[in-house]
């Protein structure tokens, strides 16, 4: 059997699983008819995306402004600059099973735009043993339409990595919900307003990961976050939209990507644009917010434009210790 015969068939077979589990099933059906309304659910209102075309307008008449400056091709080098970013993240609440956790963060991969930053990234990555790798969404370049041209892609990104505790995946503000089939098909466990429990000897943490909050916002992402079970918690959320929820819910640990640190940012590092609804200042890097500690990573990949300019893509390897 051929590795597309292959992946159709376990496509089929989940499909009829997940149609076999009412949430799931609840679920996909409201994410459908967002999809088909093309409308924009955030925590704050509901709006068209109208906004997306003009982007994309904007886009265009910038990138061949920066073509008749002479710097759309430094842009691009810069896109597949990707650095390994290496932090350790100190909790006191953190259950000293879990201290020295290894967790890769690979967000906003885009692969069907710029293939080579997801290369460079694996190559980063190569011969690294983590705990656990976590997908925090923006898999394909479009926000609709077909996605089965980039499953390759994840096919070899399994097949490069090695996580103790597997792979979890949330969805995107680019991502549709046929891809939850697909990718569980090739193992990936994707988190849907769901929480997954970590046990090391006594220890356990917890991963609660939502649907996107950015264009697909729906009360079932709150109610997760308020549901999570007691204890070390991180939320996998796509962007960093729900900081105050995650926050007031208890969560220690919060990881997001979306704005690709802004991908052309203002030297210093400054985004022109976010992409964010709320919690602006969230847009990269390291932060707080109460007694929550979150992430916001610049992404591997790029939309848009295939350019960065003053933020690096990466790829991040988070150590927890217990502090
Ligand atoms: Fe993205």
């Amino acid at each position: 059997m051929n590795d597309a015969a292959h992946l159709l068939n376990a496509t089929s077979g989940s499909t009829a699983a997940a149609r076999r589990d009412p949430a799931r099933e609840a679920w996909r059906q409201q994410r459908l008819g967002m999809e088909a309304a093309e409308e924009k659910h955030t925590p704050s209102a509901v709006t068209t995306r109208r906004h997306w075309f003009d982007f994309n307008q904007m886009l265009r008449v910038f990138g061949w402004g920066l073509r008749l400056c002479g710097l759309y091709e430094r842009g691009i080098r810069n896109a597949l600059d990707i650095q390994l970013k290496r932090m350790e993240l100190g909790f006191a609440n953190l259950p000293a099973e879990f201290d020295g956790f290894r967790i890769l963060q690979l967000s906003d991969l885009h692969v069907d735009f710029l293939p080579e930053p997801l290369n460079a990234a694996l190559d980063l990555i190569a011969g690294e043993e983590v705990d656990l790798c976590v997908l925090t969404g923006d898999y394909r370049k479009r926000v609709s339409g077909p996605f089965e041209h980039i499953m390759p892609a994840f096919e070899k990104l399994l097949a490069r990595l090695r996580a103790q505790h597997g792979v979890y995946a949330i969805l995107g503000n680019h991502d549709c919900a046929d891809m939850v089939e697909a990718f569980e098909a090739l193992g990936i466990d994707v988190l849907i307003n769901q929480t997954r429990t970590i046990q090391r000897g006594q220890g356990q943490i917890h991963v609660t990961g939502t649907d996107d909050v950015h264009y697909y916002y729906t009360d079932a992402a709150r109610a997760a976050l308020d549901g999570a079970p007691k204890g070390f918690k991180i939320a996998l959320i796509h962007s960093a939209e729900l900081a105050d929820v995650a926050a007031e819910a208890g969560f220690s640990l919060y990881l997001s990507g979306h704005t690709h640190g802004g991908q052309i940012c203002l030297p210093g590092g400054l985004p022109i644009i976010t992409h964010l609804s709320r919690h602006r200042r969230y847009a990269s890097g390291l932060w707080r917010h109460g007694s929550m500690t979150g992430y916001t990573t610049t992404g591997i990949g790029v939309s848009g434009l295939p350019v960065r300019f003053n933020t690096r893509g990466e790829a991040v390897l988070i150590t927890l210790r217990r502090a």
